[in-house]
């Protein structure tokens, strides 16, 4: 693979900027953000007021944990658009995220929101090794998701030609990256997977392709995964983060370079990270849930806001800006299983190990009786796909499971291409387990 560093003099000059300059950029920026809120967001201003903060309260960054918390709930009980900051006629764009009430999370930019995400986008792109004049194949889905349009315009930012594929008619896919050749491609990982397979079936070889650089975000994955994509296709894989709360695909993002967890964008929002059950701020270092203040963000500033994603802080690297770990998973997907705290990404580790296994997943949760079972449904690979060898594969993934992770699972190996695939986002487990 090539040796993408970028040119030092290609980066924005934040990007390498001491840490006293990032944080006196926070520090002005986090204070203007909350007079906006408390000023133009009647949901602000009554929190600020029933917590007894006020802006002015801010004296330095780490007084921010002074303010409340914004959690998801808010926005539902905001919906559609009651926690903006500006009237919706200053709005250019709504996105919104799918929730499991069927109606999603509004959120809403301004120009100028949408013109720093592009730059913040494009940032992103280039830590990956993107360059002006790429061809980007996007197949991140188009339209409420912020995915789609979010890296559309970055791209295009950039200086990009922007393929706008979207998500799904896998063949169709594969059959514009094999004629257009482009260098980089923007997708799910466990998207990433289907169109690999899909390679295989047109005969193509994925290690021959145009693609020197995948930017793979939206779900958990592990660095087992990233070796994995990265033998198969000869390319680098890269890691972007960001949720629709807050911007979207772009808060943070791995440098190539490194490929040593996500440079948070720091001079946009700023990062803590607390004890999910006691809401403590934790020291850089310590793993527990991500919280971000927005700083810059005009149409729906986020003060503290609870991602529900599991990871740490730590120091610069490519860059100055302090980095996440990659995300372990969300504490809404830890799965409690007799007392055993289990992610599905622990799974995917695992399964990658297993040489007769392909990495497509889906964990499955039932009872019996009052015992909570896992079943983890695994496809075997072409030259595997015999009886003993399904079931020399079961056992090792079995043990691995039990040594590493620290419980028993039921594993079934079905035949290739037997568990469901997504086009964006992979849902990664189905609890059968009866409602109590
Ligand atoms: O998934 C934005 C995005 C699009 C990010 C494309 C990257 C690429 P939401 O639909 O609001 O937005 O979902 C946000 O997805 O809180 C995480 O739980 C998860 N997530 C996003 N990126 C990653 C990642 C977009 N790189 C939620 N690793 C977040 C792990 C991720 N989880």
């Amino acid at each position: 693979m090539e040796d993408l560093t970028p040119n030092p003099k290609d980066l924005d000059p934040i990007e390498t900027a001491s840490r006293d300059e990032i944080e006196a950029l926070q520090f002005h920026r986090m204070k203007r953000s909350l007079k906006h809120a408390f000023e133009n967001s009647p949901f602000y201003r009554n929190r600020f007021i029933q917590a007894d903060v006020h802006p002015e309260d801010l004296k330095s960054l780490r007084d921010i944990a002074r303010f409340p918390f914004t959690v998801k709930q808010d926005l539902r009980d905001c919906y559609p658009f009651g926690m903006f900051a500006v009237p919706q006629s200053k709005l250019v764009r709504i996105h919104g995220s799918s929730g499991t009430t069927g109606k999603p999370t509004v959120v809403g930019y301004t120009q100028a929101d949408i013109d720093h995400w592009a730059n913040l986008i494009a940032r992103s792109i280039r830590a990956a090794g993107g360059r002006p004049g790429d061809m980007l194949h996007n197949a991140y889905g188009y339209g409420l998701f912020t995915g789609g349009l979010g890296a559309h315009y970055g791209a295009e930012r950039l200086g990009c030609t922007v393929v706008p594929m979207s998500g799904g008619m896998t063949e169709r896919q594969v059959t514009l990256i094999h004629d257009f050749q482009p260098r980089i491609i923007m997708v799910t990982p466990s998207y990433m997977l289907s169109i690999l397979d899909e390679f295989r079936r047109q005969g193509l070889d994925p290690r021959q392709s145009s693609l020197q650089v995948g930017i793979f975000g939206a779900e958990p994955w592990t660095n087992a995964m990233r070796r994995e994509i990265e033998e198969a296709f000869d390319m680098h894989a890269v890691d972007i983060y960001g949720l629709s709360e807050v911007m979207g695909p772009g808060v943070a993002m791995e440098c190539v370079e490194t490929k040593d967890g996500l440079h948070v964008w720091e001079d946009h929002f700023y990062p803590e990270i607390i004890d999910p059950v006691t809401s403590d701020v934790l020291p850089d270092g310590q793993m527990g849930e991500l919280v971000f203040t927005t700083l810059t963000k005009e149409g729906l500033p986020m003060v503290r806001y609870r991602t529900r994603d599991l990871t740490r802080l730590l120091p610069g690297t490519a860059r100055s800006m302090r980095r996440i770990e990659k995300i372990t998973g969300r504490c809404d997907d830890m799965i409690i299983l007799r007392g055993v705290n289990v992610f599905p990404t622990q799974i995917e580790e695992q399964i990658l190990k297993c040489q007769g296994l392909a990495p497509h997943f889906q964990i499955e949760l039932t009872r019996a009786g009052r015992m909570d079972t896992m079943i983890v449904h695994v496809e075997c690979v072409e030259d595997h796909a015999a009886a003993d060898a399904r079931a020399v594969s079961a056992k090792e993934l079995g043990h691995h499971i039990k040594s590493v992770v620290g419980v028993s699972t039921r594993i079934e190996v079905r035949d290739p291409g037997g568990v469901a695939r997504s086009e964006g986002k992979a849902k990664r487990v189905i609890d059968n387990r009866p409602k109590e």
